[in-house]
């Protein structure tokens, strides 16, 4: 748009692309984390730093987020690595940024936590303004969660989620869904339902599930043996579908969709093609320079653009991760129906998961209303 001014010098073909699309903007604030979970999708930069920066200097990240409010994000979210290790060990540049969010418009600020911070970190006035704090936690007991995550790092972030609870946040918890959590307990219930039940007794208002597989996508090659089985997944997903539509938690919980037929894809393109990366729905922004949409390529070459010296630049030829995408039409999820092996099953976005309250959509997909068979 002619009259829209910005702080990065940025191509036209993102503009063009992103300009009244993207809703939402996701900080991978930092490249340093206290944690080196089995299944992080993130490995390779928190291993691997051939950069010197390991950080978006906090200059440049308001600068991005005004940008990015400017092409009409409304939505932010602060992750990495992990956000508790941004910037000064006070957290006050981590508080600057969610105020600068704030002032600028972002209605909607969240933040994504391994929750292992041991300093009062919840209690800073500049931390409270989040909309949202998100822990991420893979069970609801040390054996489970530790197994992914290392050893003590169930006990300080179940401390860390009770201590947001007391203090008022609005807090949800994130568990990826592993082998261990699609067994059966002693009495034949899915483990998957009692972290239900544990994130229910913490107080929380939603649980989100991350399923882990092998997708297909360069991230398979470091995320160790945590995947399951596709088919076990339709099995407890079909389980778990229908004790949340007969009202059996009392929490709000996601559950991602993952594989349809293709008869069924057929039969409702629309809804199952949901691809953010044709949408352009949201900018994932790295401190590496990379700016992508799927979060599948993450540490991979493919990317939507680059940023540097003050100009975002529209990623050109074949590492631009929407070269091999048909943009106008649904189809199943492209990058994944590359290497992904899931039988007779056609492989959905990751991120779509029905009667989820997604801020950024409002309705707008029908999600909340349409029934999946
Ligand atoms: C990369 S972490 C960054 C924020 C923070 N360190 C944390 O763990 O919440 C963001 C989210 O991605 C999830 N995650 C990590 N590896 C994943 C994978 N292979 N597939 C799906 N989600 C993954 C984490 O569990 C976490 O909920
Ligand atoms: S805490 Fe988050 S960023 Fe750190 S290793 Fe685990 S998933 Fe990755
Ligand atoms: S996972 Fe697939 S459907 Fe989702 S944004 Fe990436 S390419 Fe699109």
């Amino acid at each position: 748009m002619a009259n829209k001014t910005y702080n990065y010098d940025i191509s036209n073909k993102f503009i063009e692309y992103f300009d009244g699309r993207v809703k939402q903007v996701f900080f991978y604030t930092t490249e340093d984390c206290h944690l080196r979970c089995k299944q992080c999708l993130y490995k390779p930069n928190l291993f691997f730093q051939m950069n010197k920066r390991h950080e978006i200097p906090l200059n440049q990240m308001c600068e991005l987020a005004q940008d990015v409010y400017t092409l009409g994000a409304r939505k932010a979210t602060i992750m990495g690595g992990e956000p508790s290790k941004y910037g000064d060990c006070e957290h006050k540049d981590l508080g600057r940024f969610i105020r600068y969010l704030k002032e600028i418009g972002y209605a909607y600020v969240r933040m994504d936590t391994n929750g292992q911070f041991e300093d009062d970190m919840l209690n800073l006035p500049e931390i409270k303004k989040l909309d949202e704090v998100s822990f991420s936690i893979d069970g609801y007991c040390p054996t489970i969660n530790d197994f992914l995550r290392g050893a003590g790092a169930f006990d300080k972030c179940t401390k860390n989620i009770k201590r947001a609870v007391d203090l008022g946040y609005t807090v949800d918890i994130t568990s990826c869904i592993h082998p261990m959590l699609l067994q059966k307990d002693k009495k034949g219930q899915l483990e998957i339902e009692n972290m239900i039940l544990f994130a229910q007794d913490l107080g929380v208002r939603n649980i989100n599930f991350h399923v882990l597989f092998k997708h297909g996508f360069p991230m398979d090659t470091w995320t160790e043996d945590t995947a399951v089985k596709p088919e076990d997944w339709i099995v407890a997903r079909d389980i778990l579908a229908e004790k949340v539509a007969s009202g059996a938690y009392k929490i709000h919980v996601r559950i991602p969709y993952h594989f349809v037929t293709q008869k069924e894809f057929d039969a409702h393109p629309q809804y199952y093609g949901y691809c953010p990366a044709k949408l352009g729905e949201r900018l994932l922004i790295h401190p590496d320079g990379q700016i992508r949409i799927c979060s599948g390529l993450i540490s991979s070459k493919y990317c939507v653009a680059k940023y540097y010296d003050h100009k975002i630049v529209w990623e050109e030829g074949y590492t631009n991760e929407l070269s091999d995408h048909d943009l106008d039409n649904p189809t199943p999820c492209t990058n994944q129906s590359k290497g992904m092996k899931c039988g007779n099953y056609c492989p959905l976005c990751f991120s779509f998961k029905p009667y989820q309250r997604e801020y950024v959509w409002q309705n707008k997909l029908q999600w909340e209303q349409q029934h999946v068979k």
